[in-house]
């Protein structure tokens, strides 16, 4: 015999004991680690990396996706600060102007009122929000509007936890539109 076919009857014999008519008994296994590999929990400790830690801390200064940091803090030097440094960066367009007014509905006119007049149903427990015409808020630069909703100011709330960056942009913008409707006679 040569080589070649004393080798094609040893895979013939292992084919044919392969397939035996014991069917409950599994085959065998020869790379057990591979297929089995072994995976770490995420919060389990994790003798492989430097810190210990199976799920890695994002590297210091990492910003999530759709978020941008916001460099202020609840302090009336802050707000007027976001007042001078901050633009409005969501573009106006009619799409933008009507979510704006039902966000602002829908959060805000409960005190402030639908025409932010501060004529809501809620006034009677939350007295006396300011007129959005009054002198001082009729003064405030979008930025500062934008700063009011997202660290609050005196007896309002922060909104940030309830309205996402983006949302109180199209709000702040929806005041400035009641400011000037309320202008023009
Ligand atoms: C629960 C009632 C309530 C809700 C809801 C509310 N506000 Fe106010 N808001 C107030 C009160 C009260 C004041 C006056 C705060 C003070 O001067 O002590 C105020 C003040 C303001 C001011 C002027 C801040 C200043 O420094 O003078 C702006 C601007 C404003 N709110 C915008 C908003 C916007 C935009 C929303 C929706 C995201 C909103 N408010 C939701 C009650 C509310």
């Amino acid at each position: 015999m040569t080589t070649l076919p004393r080798w094609g009857l040893v895979i013939l014999c292992a084919a044919a004991s392969a397939c035996g008519p014991a069917r409950d008994k599994r085959g065998l296994e020869y790379t057990r680690d591979m297929t089995y590999s072994l995976a770490y929990d995420s919060f389990a400790p994790n003798p492989v990396t430097r810190d210990g830690l199976t799920l890695q801390r994002p590297v210091r200064g990492t910003i999530p996706r759709g978020y941008l940091p916001l460099h202020y803090s609840a302090t009336i030097e802050d707000a007027e600060r976001a007042g001078r440094d901050l633009q409005n960066p969501v573009p106006r367009t009619a799409r933008s102007a009507a979510e704006g007014q039902a966000l602002f509905e829908s959060h805000c006119a409960v005190c402030h009122g639908n025409q932010g007049a501060g004529d809501g149903p809620l006034v009677p427990k939350i007295p006396n929000p300011p007129a959005y015409t009054s002198a001082r808020v009729q003064r405030m630069p979008v930025g500062r509007i934008f700063h009011v909703m997202t660290f609050g100011s005196g007896r309002m709330a922060s909104y940030a936890s309830q309205l996402a960056a983006h949302d109180r942009w199209l709000i702040a913008a929806h005041v400035q539109r009641l400011q000037n409707r309320a202008e023009q006679p």
